[in-house]
């Protein structure tokens, strides 16, 4: 497959830019208060992302994290849907693009994209940040309410990443629902939490049981083989950390690592992995141990070792969250 790389480095910039000119107080300040409200309740019964300080700070300080983490579960998904590329797509709660972003970055091409939000600000954000991308160029950003009344355009393909967290029960199951009746596959991306890994079930039992077949991360489609309360199943990008990002934390680190649950859904049959590797690989000395959640519905702990020859070198290079065994 061509994967593309220049939406990263465009999105990258195009976000470098949005902080030229605002200084830097001012941007670690707008940068708090979105911190803080998200810390309050949600559901809210209106947008948190109010005004261009608010989705200025969300799209410095957390756009590059969800583009990542949405990124790397598109990734997880085209390797188990090999020939399959989306002719459409709707990112819902699509924000400042993040999804969208993310989807030119793993399938090359364009394609009708509809951004949908119910924030103004954060839509007229996205609107000027994709200027950067040729594959959004003609992208369209709505208003739009998730709801019991949302329905959706018939499309290849809907994201829904970061937001089932921001909605009601029932606007979740509503949000779900409208997107297995408009698309061929449904990818949604929650942090890396217990509770976003418990939403992402939810999603996931929802697809299945409207007739979807999972891709990714599961090697199958019957049910999550994790006992509810004792671990949760999520993964982790790598993101390059932005000079506000440092000035917000603190520190020197150049990155961090955002934590995501994930799944990927669709109407035909995928091709899913073999079975995942759910934790981060431990290599100790002539050996490799792996967590595995594998095809027959059990999560196994196999240990590759120099024995195993071209396996074992391949286990050393092997990534959390990867396929395995890997795809020649
Ligand atoms: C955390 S942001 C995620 C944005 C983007 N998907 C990303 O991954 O960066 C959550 C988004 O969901 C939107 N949202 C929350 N509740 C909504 C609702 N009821 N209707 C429409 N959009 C909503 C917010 O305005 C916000 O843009």
């Amino acid at each position: 497959m061509n994967v593309p790389v220049l939406p990263a480095e465009n999105l990258r910039a195009a976000l470098a830019g949005l902080l030229d000119g605002l200084p830097p107080k001012q941007a670690a300040q707008a940068v708090e208060r979105l911190i803080a409200n998200y810390r309050g309740a949600t559901p809210t019964d209106a947008p948190i992302l109010r005004d261009r300080a608010d989705v200025v700070a969300y799209a410095a300080y957390r756009m590059p994290a969800t583009f990542e983490a949405v990124r790397s579960a598109l990734a997880a998904f085209a390797a188990a849907v090999p020939d399959w590329v989306p002719g459409g797509h709707v990112d819902v709660g699509g924000g400042t693009g993040a999804g969208s972003w993310a989807v030119t970055a793993t399938w090359d091409g364009v394609r009708p994209v509809t951004v949908l939000d119910w924030a103004e600000p954060a839509l007229a954000l996205g609107r000027e940040i994709a200027a950067a991308n040729p594959a959004l160029r003609d992208a369209r950003w709505q208003r739009s309410r998730i709801g019991s009344a949302l329905t959706l355009d018939d499309t290849d393909l809907v994201t829904v990443s970061y937001v089932l967290n921001e909605l009601s029960e029932p606007d979740r199951a509503a949000l779900v629902d409208a997107a297995a009746r408009a698309a061929g596959a449904v990818v949604i991306v929650e942090a890396g939490t217990p509770d976003g890994y418990a939403r992402v079930i939810d999603a996931r039992d929802r697809l299945i049981g409207a007739g979807f077949h999972i891709a990714a991360p599961c090697p199958h489609s019957a049910a999550c083989p994790i006992v509810p309360g004792t671990d949760w199943c999520h993964f982790s990008a790598r993101v390059s950390r932005s000079s506000l990002h440092r000035q917000v934390k603190g520190g020197s680190l150049a990155y961090e690592d955002e934590k995501f649950s994930y799944v990927a859904a669709t109407r035909f049959r995928p091709a899913p992995a073999a079975s995942r590797i759910v934790r981060k690989p431990q290599i100790r000395k002539g050996q490799v141990l792996l967590d595995l959640c594998e095809a027959d519905e059990l999560l196994r702990r196999t240990t590759v070792t120099k024995r195993h020859g071209d396996l074992y070198r391949a286990a050393r290079d092997a990534d959390w969250g990867d396929a395995w065994p890997p795809a020649d």
